[in-house]
């Protein structure tokens, strides 16, 4: 009995036991954690302090290297060498541009690719001639292609005899593929408008060449603030690119904007085609100019549009600089300056067009924010937040966009066999827009 008082006694006595227990636990855990905490918080902040202080070191450092490598260049200072890494600007469906810089002339320069599984077939240019802009800009553009089959495809720029001055290769879908699992998706980053904005820029082509490896670029215009300026060319655009690597293996598919317009149509270092189509497996790609007002843009975009060759394709996707809707702008510009009327035939005559013929999507810069909209079955984007300085001000609504992120960007697009799935990140890498177009919806 005395054993089972005992017992009971200890049972009774147990919740007591257990509640002091938990209590002490429970008492000093908490202020355990509420010390962990804080000292966690500390240590996230120092460390996200030093991060950020790192990224903007090292944006400015980076920043700092263009720079002191162009005035190098441009001093004489460096020997014979490519001082702007070709970019590859699709011309058409079949044929590319590469574009690339040395500060001397060399000689019997010439581009040559083959199919990367059939290596004996190469093919070559004529000897390139440079465009000699000073002594030390001679820009060479060579023609890689027709291109007529899907596949890999590598190519060298060489001088003299053989000597390699670099090398890289591409992917290439100059048609409808055999096999859609192998194939799709096709990976694609878009921007617009990095102009003046060095550093912003830095950190978008950073981010997207650390997030996919595309196989295309889309460049939606004014890739430089002052046209004429050399030094932009080389530090604002080419070097960004080549740097973070992201143009290596990805062509251009590049919509000139106001500021990289040329009336001489030179266009040393872009696509010297003002507007132009091409196909990229299931799609259709429109690149119009909305510097010049032409009816007979208008004549070959209605010819375009309705041809079965876009009229075949599963998406047809148009880009042009200045969106057909504006909203956001400067509003002493935009009223007083007229510049809303600037490209005002997008909207009076393209527009109708894309409607007509069915586009599915139109993809713009020129305004410096996010925006996307839709509108009788045509999805339409601007994307302008490559690094120029924010638009804010509304200036108009035309009630068509139901997305607004005022906010530098890049996007993403996945081409599928049945569908586009397109997402726009802002520069810390996170989604501030997405969505999905089906095929014939
Ligand atoms: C090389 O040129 C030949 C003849 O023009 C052509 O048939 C072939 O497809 C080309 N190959 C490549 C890889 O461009
Ligand atoms: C592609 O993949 C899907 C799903 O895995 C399969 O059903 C389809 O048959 C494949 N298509 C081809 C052409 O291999
Ligand atoms: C383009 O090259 C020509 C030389 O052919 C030169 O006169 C012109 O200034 C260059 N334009 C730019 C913007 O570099
Ligand atoms: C959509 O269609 C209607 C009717 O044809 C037209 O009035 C309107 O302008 C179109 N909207 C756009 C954004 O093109």
């Amino acid at each position: 009995m005395e054993n089972l008082d005992y017992y009971n006694a200890a049972i009774n006595e147990r919740p007591n036991i257990y509640k002091r227990v938990i209590h002490v636990l429970t008492f000093n855990t908490r202020r355990l954690l509420k010390r962990r905490f804080f000292i966690a918080l500390v240590f996230f902040l120092i460390i996200f302090q030093f991060l950020t202080m790192f990224q903007t070191y090292s944006v400015i450092i980076t920043n700092i290297k263009y720079k002191t490598r162009n005035y190098l260049y441009n001093h004489g200072w460096l020997p014979c060498s490519l001082r702007k890494e070709p970019i590859l600007y699709m011309i058409d469906t079949q044929k590319l541009m590469a574009v690339w810089e040395t500060n001397c002339i060399l000689d019997n320069v010439r581009i040559q690719w083959y199919e990367k599984s059939i290596d004996n077939e190469i093919n070559r240019s004529d000897i390139l001639e440079p465009i000699e802009i000073d002594n030390s800009h001679y820009v060479y553009k060579g023609i890689i292609g027709p291109i007529t089959s899907n596949g890999y495809y590598e190519f060298e720029i060489i001088h003299s005899l053989y000597t390699k001055i670099i090398s890289s290769y591409f992917q290439f879908f100059p048609s409808i593929p055999d096999d859609p699992n192998s194939t799709y998706p096709i990976q694609i980053i878009a921007f617009a408008d990095n102009q003046f904005g060095l550093s912003v820029f830095n950190r978008l082509v950073q981010s997207a060449s650390q997030k996919t490896s595309p196989n295309f670029i889309i460049h939606a215009g004014d890739g430089v603030q002052e046209y004429n300026n050399l030094q932009q060319w080389q530090t604002d655009f080419y070097d960004p690119l080549a740097n973070y690597k992201l143009t290596k293996h990805a062509p251009i598919i590049y919509a000139h904007g106001n500021h990289d317009f040329d009336p001489k149509n030179l266009y040393n270092y872009t696509t010297d085609t003002s507007w132009y189509s091409l196909t990229i497996a299931n799609t259709r790609w429109i690149v119009l100019d909305s510097n010049i007002d032409d009816i007979n843009q208008d004549l070959w975009l209605s010819n375009e549009l309705s041809s079965p060759e876009t009229q075949n394709k599963d998406f047809k996707i148009v880009i042009v600089h200045i969106p057909p809707f504006m909203e956001f702008w400067d509003p002493i510009a935009w009223n007083e300056k007229k510049e809303k009327h600037w490209g005002e035939f997008v909207r009076t005559r393209f527009a109708p067009l894309f409607n007509k013929y069915g586009v599915d999507l139109v993809i713009s810069g020129h305004q410096h924010n996010y925006q996307r909209g839709q509108s009788n079955g045509t999805v339409y984007t601007i994307i302008g937040g490559a690094g120029g300085e924010l638009d804010f001000d509304r200036v108009e609504d035309w009630s068509i966009y139901n997305v607004v992120r005022k906010t530098h960007h890049y996007i993403s697009i996945e081409i599928w066999s049945d569908k586009i799935i397109w997402k726009a990140y802002n520069l810390e890498g996170f989604i501030i827009d997405s969505f999905e177009l089906r095929k014939g919806s």
